[in-house]
């Protein structure tokens, strides 16, 4: 048996030698194979019971000259691969270089855009309100004067919760102004911005999820006339001086009168308007592009929260955050928002807003 224990340490001896390394796994393949308990010195050791009692002096030598060998072995190749590493210019540890700063992130284009509605907003004396993105039926339907089963539910395609179906992702942000009414008294003027969710398949013009900002105001003898100057202020401020608002008569079971609202894109301009880039794909040669609803809160939806109808009225409206993004910024494609692809997110900065 110590024959056969010599034999294999001749061997083992020879194959350390000849091993050589290069990087950094190699001399962790050289650690597995001749350093850690599994090594085959590690089994060498292990055939000690096999040793008649008389050898066992003699393979202990043998054996811990074998593991010597490995370990001299071992700090030699670390030493060389040091020494390489420096030759080779491959990057040592130099604690005197000043580090490399973190690279800091930008603001994402939808955030950018948002706080710029919210700042437009705030200086027309409305706050800021937040709701859940999991509603009731009650806050996302019911309350707004959805009829059960009425299908005027089919407008928005609504992720439900399939054990409870009383439960959805919000479809708008509207749900936050029922939240509002609840627990406010007015004069309420407040400014909704969040994601929404609607079961819809996605492409470069449509999301499963996206956001919205509803605006909110109720007072004594609040009127369309409010609403409109409101609206047209804003997207002067937002699109610029020479901007126009247009209302066209629409449906929302929550508003009576209800409007969609467009804005003019500058389509005469012979350098191309600044919401098509020259290009009239976006209002199709129209002239105006639609960024949202709008209209007088129905007087159901203001009893159904507890506000006096008789007494109070209100107006509403809802907008896209990423259609006003797409317009503001000339980006095409809506997925952009969602991929988190640096390359396009750091383009983005308020001074372009
Ligand atoms: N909630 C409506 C939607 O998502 C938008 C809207 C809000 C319309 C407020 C009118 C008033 O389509």
């Amino acid at each position: 048996m110590i024959e056969v224990v010599k034999r294999q340490a001749e061997a083992i001896k020879i194959d350390l030698q000849q091993f050589a390394v290069e990087n950094a796994e190699q001399l962790e393949a050289f650690r597995m194979r001749f350093i850690s308990k599994k090594s085959v010195v590690g089994e060498l050791f292990g055939l000690m019971k096999d040793v008649a009692p008389e050898s066992r002096k003699e393979f202990g030598m043998i054996v811990n000259e074998v593991k010597q060998a490995a370990d001299n072995r071992f700090k030699e190749l670390i030493e060389q691969l040091e020494n390489t590493k420096g030759q080779t210019g491959e990057m040592l540890i130099d604690l005197t270089l000043p580090p490399v700063p973190n690279e800091l992130g930008t603001i994402h284009p939808l955030s950018l855009v948002r706080n710029r509605i919210i700042e437009i907003f705030e200086r027309m004396g409305f706050n800021v309100s937040e709701g859940p993105e999991i509603e009731d039926d009650w806050h996302n339907f019911t309350a707004l004067n959805f009829p059960e089963n009425h299908p005027a539910r089919e407008m928005q395609d609504t992720f439900f919760i399939e054990k409870n179906p009383d439960i959805a992702l919000r479809t708008h942000t509207s749900s936050v102004q029922v939240r509002v009414m609840e627990n406010e008294k007015p004069p309420i003027r407040t400014l909704s911005p969040g994601r929404v969710y609607r079961n819809e398949a996605i492409s470069a013009r449509a999301h499963c999820f996206f956001h919205q900002v509803e605006g909110l105001y109720i007072d004594e003898n609040v009127s369309f006339a409010d609403l409109k100057q409101t609206l047209y202020h804003f997207a002067k401020e937002l699109f610029g001086p020479e901007t126009k608002v247009r209302f066209r008569p629409s449906f929302f079971p929550f508003t009576e009168p209800s409007a969609e609202m467009d804005i003019s894109c500058d389509i005469d301009n012979p350098k191309g308007c600044q919401l098509c880039g020259g290009s009239k794909n976006i209002c199709k040669g129209t002239g105006w592009v639609e960024i949202g609803g709008a209209g007088m809160v129905d007087p159901n939806v203001l009893e159904n929260s507890g506000i006096d109808s008789e007494k109070y009225t209100g107006f509403a409206f809802g907008m896209g955050i990423e259609r006003i993004t797409m317009l503001k910024f000339q980006i095409r494609d809506l997925r952009l928002f969602s991929e988190n692809d640096v390359r396009f997110l750091r383009q983005f900065t308020s001074a372009n807003l």
